[in-house]
């Protein structure tokens, strides 16, 4: 039997239940860390361009994909065009990888922002400790299992009532939490060195590297090619213009990664110099901790930080495990509480291999490759990418862009934009992605 499919009351409340999906741990550790790594001012200028251009084009396809036919990825690409509905079992298959992994680390920003708020921050602050907790075995998979089941409950209480209203409130808050702690960080002494250093574009570091690093980095946080966008604009009512969505949720996004930037990198140099600035994962759990334990008022900032970085993971989580819901529900028809219920046991299985894989079990190598390292790059850099290249191939070629067009109701310069994005630009960059991720995984190339 049909059930009555729900919908977001409205633009506020689509664009931010979408842009709560997009601001995640890409934008707060891993933003701030690429455009460190790759030139600075550099990369975010050739991050606004793909955000403009490929990102955009494909978010636009992608809500477009979701409203026109109301199903989420399988049902949708299977109503468009029956033989190209393996496109939705691929697209669909990205969000149950992420999901055991994202929430592992979710918990250890709950387990963070708990010991800030409890007064251990100076616990924290000491340069072992972030080691220490993510080998001990049992820790970290309570925290784990506290994130994944909070985000469950979430999930279970439906797409008006649970999904949107939390994005509602968590969405600004988080939003001007970033700002607060942004400006704090860069009143520091020997802060300046850092603002300099992140917004100066630094032209003998530009390379293919800059534009690949930004290009994964772009579909990751604009949950690009994993269905999300998909679900989440068969949510989306008819008199919505999806076209000024996408462009806030860009804004949204676009603007959180850059206000984190602005949080991370100036506090690294202040803390602990330029060289901490590769220390990836840990530049958020180790240097920053140090940090709040140094600056007068750092207990309060070190919380409202991990209270700001949890509710971003969050609502990402959130519209991760939603996507899975509604796929199996538009598949099966089966009901949202035992599918919510079967998804949540299925992550909570996944997830525990993934959090040992931190800790006890970090010998453990498959491919000859760190288990969770390898489960990160099959996902980022292999099916990510083919699944938004077989999008841009569908839309392109198979289904034709006009009717997509129609649906966004894109003014004629964007159209243009719009069609030989998916029809060109955007197919040529994923593939040099793709071979790029290959050569390097295989030791072909050194990047
Ligand atoms: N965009 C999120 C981030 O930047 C991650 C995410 C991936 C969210 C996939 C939903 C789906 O952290």
């Amino acid at each position: 039997m049909e059930q009555k499919r729900s919908t977001f009351s409205g633009r506020l409340g689509f664009v931010l239940a979408a842009a709560g999906s997009a601001v995640g741990l890409g934008n707060i550790w891993r933003f701030p860390y690429l455009a460190a790594k790759y030139g600075g001012g550099m990369f975010l200028l050739v991050y606004l361009v793909l955000v403009m251009t490929v990102g955009f084009s494909l978010m636009v396809a992608e809500i477009a994909i979701g409203r026109r036919t109301g199903r989420s990825a399988i049902g949708a690409f299977r109503a468009l065009n029956r033989r190209y509905t393996f496109i939705g079992y691929l697209v669909s298959a990205v969000p149950f990888f992420i999901l055991p992994y994202y929430c592992v680390v979710g918990g250890w920003v709950a387990k963070y922002w708990a010991a800030s708020t409890l007064g251990r921050g100076g616990l924290l602050a000491d340069s072992g400790y972030f080691d220490a907790f993510v080998s001990r075995p049992i820790e970290p998979l309570v925290w784990f299992f506290l994130f994944l089941t909070l985000t469950a409950l979430l999930v279970l209480t439906g797409v008006e009532k649970g999904v949107e209203k939390v994005c509602k409130w968590m969405m600004p808050v988080q939003a001007v939490l970033s700002v607060l702690v942004a400006v704090y960080v860069m009143l520091l002494p020997g802060a300046g060195e850092g603002v300099a250093y992140y917004l100066k574009p630094d032209l003998s570091r530009f390379s293919i590297r800059t534009v690949l690093a930004a290009m994964g980095q772009m579909f990751f946080s604009m949950s690009l090619a994993m269905g999300v966008m998909i679900t989440y604009g068969s949510y989306m009512k008819e008199e919505v213009n999806l076209h000024t969505a996408v462009r806030q949720i860009e804004l949204f996004d676009t603007g959180i990664a850059f206000v984190s930037g602005l949080m991370v990198v100036p506090a690294v140099f202040a803390v602990a110099g330029p060289q901490a600035l590769d220390t990836g994962p840990g530049l958020m759990f180790v240097t920053l901790p140090r940090l709040f334990d140094r600056m007068p008022g750092g207990h309060l900032v070190g919380t409202v930080f991990f209270l700001s970085v949890l509710l971003a993971a969050l609502t990402s989580t959130i519209s991760m495990m939603e996507t899975v819901v509604s796929i199996l529900q538009d598949r099966w028809g089966w009901s949202r509480r035992g599918i919510c219920v079967a998804v949540w046991a299925v992550v909570l299985l996944a997830g525990v291999p993934l959090s040992l894989g931190y800790g006890p079990w970090s010998g453990f190598r498959v491919l000859d490759r760190h288990f969770p390292d390898l489960l990160d790059f099959m996902t980022n850099q292999i099916l990510m990418p083919v699944a938004a290249l077989l999008t841009c191939l569908f839309v392109g070629y198979a289904l034709g862009p006009r009717s997509l067009i129609e649906e966004a109701r894109l003014k004629r310069g964007e159209a243009a934009v719009f069609t030989v994005v998916i029809r060109y630009a955007a197919p040529v960059c994923i593939l040099l992605i793709l071979l790029t991720s290959l050569l390097s995984f295989f030791g072909v190339l050194q990047i």
